[in-house]
């Protein structure tokens, strides 16, 4: 028999809750907050009542969630100015904005899964609930179900870290895996991501990388106490990795990633996301599917590894309801959690002088001393060679195929490496640039 620890004369009044959103997320959380009232209600100690569901389409049934078809509304704004507690999963940039800062004005606590959001306009919004005193929570927002923000928050608050790496989108983790495993194109894969849910509403934002660099960008400013918004972070997707880089790398034990990598160095801060060939052998190159996988490297935790589901419905409402459980908790009792720390203000360092590896593919002539000059184009650039290995030769046009690892570099001596490369009569085509990490 199960024995509950609270009687309903102990709770106090039901917390309002306003969900704005009732897509794949949205749905989720409504669908919990209905099957688990329960427990939830001994967690927070009171009842989450959702008072109003705002979507585009009110006619449209939506069993899965749960909810009563008279909490639909269109008329998000006076449902939030109704409510203690927010819960925005919409997406996109507007309404978004207005209706979290016009319920934050209203003194509701707000938990949103909105990395494009935070990642455009962060301060502002947490600027407004510092103001107002109220939550501003989002450990959804990047990584989905892993529980990686609040350890870099509140956890990792006493120690400095130094690299946050890994990997934060599911949708093209999901597609590099299966390009990976099956040889299939990026297209199919992608329509196949969509369906499960994974995908973001403009599945562009997953392939060029955008909704990585959001994170990445929410990432760096919580990790280095430094406000990082997404156009600081440089940003390369997947759309130009092609099934013969997947191939190539394959051949010498690497595999393609899509990283986000947020770094602290005594000039500045960085932070990257770019398709990354790392070692089968790494952490990082058995992360399948949709899952994410995050290393953080502090001085004195040392490294520390999160890996779990990045994306889909049941996974991202795990993050959200802990949110709203918590920012219930404060509600209740009269606080509100720690707010944005920018205190730090380091400079943001270009992507010119990250350091990295490389993997460089060039279509050369096939005949005595090309191997030279190249070698010589490297040296000449202060990049050093860690393998250089020459592909078989194409039947019939002259042409072999040279694979290149470097040892570390800067980007700017990377990319004066190939542009002089591309200069040489004897290289036919650069086929491919890529950056190596985990050597
Ligand atoms: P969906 O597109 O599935 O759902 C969006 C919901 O918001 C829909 O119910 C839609 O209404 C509603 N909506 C959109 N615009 C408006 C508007 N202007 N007014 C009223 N309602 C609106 O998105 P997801 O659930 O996938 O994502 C929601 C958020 O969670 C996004 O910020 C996303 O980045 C984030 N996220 C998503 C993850 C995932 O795995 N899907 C993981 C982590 C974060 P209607 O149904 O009527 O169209
Ligand atoms: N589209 C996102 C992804 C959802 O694939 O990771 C989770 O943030």
């Amino acid at each position: 028999m199960i024995c509950w620890l609270w009687k309903a004369s102990d709770m106090t009044e039901p917390l309002k809750v306003a969900l704005l959103g009732c897509g794949v997320v949205g749905s989720a959380v409504a669908r919990r907050l209905h099957d688990d009232a329960r427990d939830l209600a001994a967690r927070v100690g009171a009842p989450l009542q959702i008072t109003g569901v705002a979507v585009r389409d009110i006619t449209r049934p939506r069993p899965e969630s749960g909810v009563d078809a008279s909490l639909f509304t269109t008329d998000a704004e006076s449902l939030v100015e109704r409510a203690d507690l927010v819960v925005e999963l919409m997406g996109g940039i507007e309404p978004a904005r207005s209706l979290l800062l016009r319920a934050i004005e209203h003194g509701a606590s707000v938990v949103t899964a909105n990395k494009a959001l935070l990642g455009e306009d962060g301060p502002q919004l947490f600027e407004a609930a510092d103001a107002r005193g109220v939550d501003l929570s989002y450990e959804a927002a990047v990584a989905g179900a892993i529980p990686l923000l609040r350890p870099l928050r509140e956890s990792l608050a006493g120690d400095s870290v130094r690299r946050v790496m890994g990997i934060v989108n599911g949708t093209t983790n999901f597609i590099l895996d299966k390009m990976d495993r099956t040889g299939a194109a990026l297209d199919d894969v992608l329509a196949e991501a969509q369906q499960l849910g994974y995908a973001e509403a403009d599945p562009t934002a997953d392939v060029e990388g955008y909704d990585a660099r959001a994170k990445a960008a929410i990432l760096a400013s919580l990790a280095f106490h430094t406000r990082v918004a997404t156009p600081d972070v440089y940003c390369e997707g997947i759309m130009g990795v092609t099934a013969e880089d997947i191939r190539a790398a394959r051949k010498i034990g690497l595999v393609v990633k899509l990283l986000a990598i947020c770094e602290r160095t005594d000039e500045g801060v960085s932070a990257r996301v770019h398709p990354t060939l790392v070692p089968r052998s790494h952490p990082l190159g058995s992360v399948r599917e949709a899952f994410n996988a995050v290393f953080v490297e502090t001085e004195l935790a040392g490294q520390l590894m999160f890996y779990g589901k990045g994306a889909g419905a049941e996974p991202t409402a795990s993050a959200v309801l802990g949110d709203l459980v918590q920012a219930a908790r404060h509600r209740l009792d009269g606080g509100h959690g720690p707010g944005e720390s920018a205190y730090a203000d380091l400079p943001l360092l270009p992507i010119a002088q990250s350091q990295t590896s490389y993997f460089v593919r060039l279509d050369v002539l096939d005949r005595p001393g090309v191997l030279a000059q190249v070698a010589n184009v490297l040296g000449e650039q202060g990049v050093s060679i860690e393998s250089m290995r020459q592909g078989v030769r194409r039947s019939g046009d002259g042409l072999a195929m040279l694979e290149i690892v470097t040892h570390r570099a800067s980007d700017a001596a990377l990319a004066r490496t190939v542009d002089q490369l591309r200069m040489l009569d004897d290289v036919h085509a650069v086929t491919s640039v890529l950056r190596v990490e985990g050597m």
